[in-house]
């Protein structure tokens, strides 16, 4: 579309001047219940602090705190050919990598294929079939007539999982919205092995990780200052590397104290009892009709698969609870459609160059068919905003609560996912709740940044799988079920 109004900056006050005073007083009520100010980031990253801890003890918390039995960071001398699988939201893929003799550098070969929406609320058995699809139609078109000798898979399914072995998970529940039944309180290796031996493809399961642990040591690889691995997306989340000594849950292990460990956070579950989050109404009724009502409170107000449903809620409110003050006399019927608009929708909204927000409006009349008044597109612009900062300074208290209870003043953060990718502005924001909350002096360089990362389900899960091989081989056994079962992969 080409733009007749003279562009604006990114993020402008917009002008106030034209709206009227009643939609100017909720523009302001929006303000005051999604500005996250200072104090309370800090009143939220204590809390967050002490959840953390509660996570790694013996009676557990919210938070999981999961061990992922990742032992330590790769070297960068990691060499041999693995494959990895993605088990995302909206795509799966598979992928093959052949880690290489230069330092930390890689070969990778990749095939997506949609994940159907169907498959989400589905049944397990749908599941495991259709990610023995994909695997089987990667073999096929990758070594097609070729005698494949067994391939260590390094599958990463980003659900929260206990793991007493690092090829051995236990879903604890779904998240993400997805709802599939049967697989709650089981481990999905099985499954999935089973299925593998059924169509004779030679794979075999290495290591079950989640998205952040290949994010912390996918970006490790190539950069030794990263140290916490964080995924901003459908769903928010981090895992870093964690001394045994100090995981009190461990200790009937007897493992050596010193001895690395990744602990994958599932921070979305903090503050599940809603002791210090900021929640608005919009985030009660969100809670409240999602299939898991009562969990991952952190993540329902940050992360991608919410932001646009709680922008839609917001102006839902606005329309049944403020009669004729929005979209008057227009058909509002498509508004009312749950999770219509997603994440993109509001950076779309919050990326509008022009002064009179013109692309938003073609947007709304768009996606739901409603023309909006110039006052009303301020409203809206003014709101994406509200609800974009809101949840990347909240976001930002994970990485703070993560620093101050290792006592890490300095550090890289590795981060992927939608929101990271794509929100605009979503990078500066954090940072500056960062310095807010750890206290930097105005002109002092920041001691903590949240950097793009290297393909963590990717490369990540193969370097992981390595590391897992090359530990088994130098008798590090901690953490594996069936040292026969890996030493097939040797
Ligand atoms: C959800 C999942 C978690 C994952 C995160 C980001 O919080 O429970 O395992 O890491 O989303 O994808």
């Amino acid at each position: 579309m080409v733009g007749l109004g003279p562009k604006h900056p990114p993020s402008r006050k917009g002008s106030v001047a034209d709206i009227p005073q009643d939609l100017l007083k909720q523009i302001k009520d929006f303000e005051d219940e999604f500005t996250v100010n200072s104090a309370t980031l800090k009143k939220v990253v204590d809390h967050f602090v002490s959840e953390l801890e509660k996570g790694l003890s013996v009676e557990g918390g919210n938070i999981p705190m999961n061990v992922t039995w990742v032992m330590g960071f790769p070297d960068g001398h990691e060499q041999g050919t693995f494959l990895a699988l993605d088990m995302g939201g909206t795509n799966l893929r598979v992928c093959e990598i052949t880690l290489t003799e230069e330092k930390s550098a890689f070969d990778i070969t990749q095939s997506k294929y949609r994940m159907p929406e169907e498959l989400k609320t589905g049944t397990a058995e749908e599941l495991w079939e259709y990610i023995a699809d994909c695997l089987e139609q990667f073999i096929n078109s990758h070594h097609e007539n070729e005698k494949v000798s067994k391939l260590p898979l390094g599958f990463t399914f980003s659900y929260p999982a206990t793991q007493d072995y690092i090829d051995h998970g236990v879903l604890q529940r779904w998240t993400k919205g997805f709802d599939i039944d049967g697989v709650e309180g089981k481990d999905v290796v099985p499954p999935l092995e089973e299925i593998l031996k059924k169509r004779g493809l030679p794979i075999k399961v290495a290591a079950l990780i989640n998205d952040t642990t290949g994010t912390l040591i996918a970006s490790a690889y190539t950069d030794t200052a990263m140290k916490i691995g964080c995924i901003f997306g459908t769903g928010v989340n981090a895992a870093y590397m964690e001394k045994v000594g100090r995981i009190p849950k461990l200790a009937h292990m007897n493992l050596p104290a010193d001895m690395d460990v990744a602990i994958n956070c599932e921070y979305g579950a903090f503050d599940n009892e809603h002791i210090v989050l900021p929640l608005t109404k919009y985030d009660h009724i969100i809670d409240r009709d999602s299939p898991r009502p009562g969990q991952q409170a952190f993540e329902k107000m940050t992360a991608g698969l919410y932001l646009g449903e709680i922008f839609r809620l917001a102006l839902l409110d606005l329309l049944d609870n403020h009669p004729g003050l929005i979209f008057n006399g227009q058909d509002t019927s498509e508004l009312r459609k749950p999770y219509l608009l997603d994440s993109s929708v509001l950076a779309a909204i919050e990326e509008d160059p022009y002064e009179n927000l013109e692309e938003t409006e073609e947007l709304l009349e768009r996606l739901l068919k409603i023309k909006a008044t110039p006052a009303e597109l301020e409203m809206v612009r003014r709101l994406a905003e509200l609800i974009g900062t809101r949840a990347a300074r909240l976001s930002a208290c994970g990485v703070a609560a993560i620093c101050k209870k290792t006592g890490m003043e300095s550090c890289h953060v590795g981060a992927d996912g939608s929101v990271f990718t794509k929100y605009p502005h979503f990078k500066e924001r954090g940072a500056q709740a960062l310095r807010e909350i750890l206290d930097w002096a105005p002109q002092e360089q920041d001691k903590v940044s949240i950097m793009a990362a290297e393909d963590g389900s990717g490369v990540g899960a193969a370097l992981i799988a390595a590391l897992t091989l090359k530990r088994v081989k130098a008798g590090n056994l901690a953490g594996i079920r069936n040292l026969a079962d890996m030493k097939t992969l040797l």
